[in-house]
């Protein structure tokens, strides 16, 4: 890597970038949508290089997946060793050594009753798939509520339980039935108009007194699913009594706490698991993301009790491979070794230094995050809460061009989710070029 970093050596797209950009439109699925051109060539720890050999900061962890930074020599060195002994001999219907080690480490790892069960997938979705499945099998109950701003992911079990955007649901319906949405706890923007801290949430409120006493029985409902932090959302942390109130109230009718932990977990806000934060103990867990260090791999994690599906109920021919088992077992003894406690204290030290920016920039609304999940909401008046989308956008793809990976989430907000292992130094640069960019963009 150069002395300097990030460095632009040419203004991104490059030529390189631009050719390639070129070859994508016409061969690769239109359907996802790229926050900026980007073509990447390598990355290592913090650093990612572009095919015209830009280095940038990335900000994004390739969405909050590479908590343990860009190529760690150690996942590295378990994804090699791992590759040359055994790539696949499907878990659906063979015995696999290291699934069997991970399970045992994520029931440790998990809160709740042990010895927990887990099933293994290739992703987000499918981990919460298989908890919409899982939910619905052990309970018998057709409902499942889940939160306006969600998201879960892509298939239709649980691109049903999404609420962040539109474009997400638009020309896939009928999606699965038995979904109702109710607000979350977003009190930047309380949808009930009131204020924070109170003693009883309004939010929580309207299920017990309206949801349930108006038209959804909840004996009928077989689980909630939470993102404790949203995610794709806007990076929004809920009060703590929030998750604590839910999951009293999913108690009281025998209704499953799922937690989708898949961007939240996994070290993320400094805790293994952002539930952690709350003392809750949810009933199913779904990781994915973070766990492998950016080989694809998912869990749904649960009780002996409620992971009591029969064989040929559920599951994947590649899920749970043994070389993203390797690897997550990797990940772990990273995040165990001072990653997580590097998220924690690096976290504070962000929110801090965009706090600081918030005194200087009106165009800040709100900061708010855990760990290294950290969030800016934009807004065209503090008083009004105008959302600033545009401005939104601009911001990050300044950023990019000066060398600075950034994503948004929700409407109008900036998401902060680099990998686990930044230092004070790379914190002070993001920094530096947030406030450059914020400064063009309110001039
Ligand atoms: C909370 C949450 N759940 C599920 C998913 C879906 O994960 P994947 O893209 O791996 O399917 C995401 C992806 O952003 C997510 O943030």
């Amino acid at each position: 890597m150069s002395e300097k970093f990030p460095l632009i050596k040419v203004k991104p797209p490059g030529p390189k970038a631009r050719a390639f950009l070129k070859r994508d439109t016409k061969y690769i699925s239109p359907s996802s949508a790229r926050a900026y051109p980007l073509v990447v060539r390598r990355a290592s720890g913090t650093m990612v290089e572009d095919v015209d050999g830009n280095h940038y900061l990335d900000f994004t962890a390739g969405v909050a997946v590479t908590g343990t930074g860009h190529c760690h020599p150690e996942v590295v060195r378990a994804v090699r060793e791992q590759a040359g002994e055994l790539l696949h001999m499907s878990g659906a219907d063979f015995f696999n050594p290291l699934q069997i080690e991970l399970a045992e480490r994520l029931d440790k790892i998990c809160p709740g009753p042990s010895p927990k069960r887990v099933f293994f997938s290739n992703s987000g979705a499918e981990s919460v798939e298989s908890a919409i499945k899982l939910v619905r099998y052990h309970t018998g109950r057709p409902y499942i509520i889940a939160f306006v701003g969600a998201f879960h992911g892509r298939t239709m079990g649980a691109l049903s339980l999404n609420a962040s955007r539109p474009i997400h649901r638009k020309g896939f319906s009928p999606l699965v039935p038995g979904v109702i949405h109710v607000p979350y706890a977003y009190c930047y923007r309380c949808p009930y108009g009131e204020t924070h801290p109170r003693e009883e949430l309004a939010c929580i409120r309207w299920i017990a007194e309206e949801l349930f006493k108006s038209y959804v029985p909840p004996e009928e409902v077989a689980a909630v699913f939470v993102e404790p932090i949203q995610g794709e959302g806007g990076y929004i942390v809920p009060p703590r009594a929030f998750l604590k109130d839910l999951s009293a109230l999913c108690k009281k009718y025998g209704i499953l706490l799922v937690a989708d932990e898949v961007q939240s977990g996994m070290g993320r806000t400094g805790k293994m698991l952002a539930v952690e934060h709350s003392g809750v103990k949810p009933d199913v867990i779904c990781l994915a993301k973070g766990m492998a260090s950016g080989l694809p791999l998912g869990a749904t994690i649960a009780s002996q009790e409620i992971m009591g599906w029969p064989p040929g109920s559920h599951a994947s021919t590649f899920g749970g491979n043994p070389v993203s088992c390797r690897a997550a077992l990797a990940t772990l003894e990273l995040l165990k070794g001072g990653l997580m406690d590097n998220a924690s204290k690096m976290g504070d030290y962000l929110l801090k230094g965009l706090r600081g920016l918030y005194k200087d920039h009106p165009i800040i609304g709100d900061v708010r995050g855990k760990g290294l999940m950290i969030g800016i909401e934009l807004v065209k008046d503090r008083e009004t809460k105008e959302r600033a989308s545009k401005e939104r956008d601009k911001i990050v793809r300044r950023a990019f061009e000066k060398g600075l990976l950034l994503l948004g989430c929700g409407r109008n907000s900036i998401r902060f989710a680099p990998p686990l292992i930044i230092t004070r130094k790379e914190a002070d640069t993001a920094l530096t070029v947030l406030e450059e960019v914020l400064g063009e963009v309110e001039r």
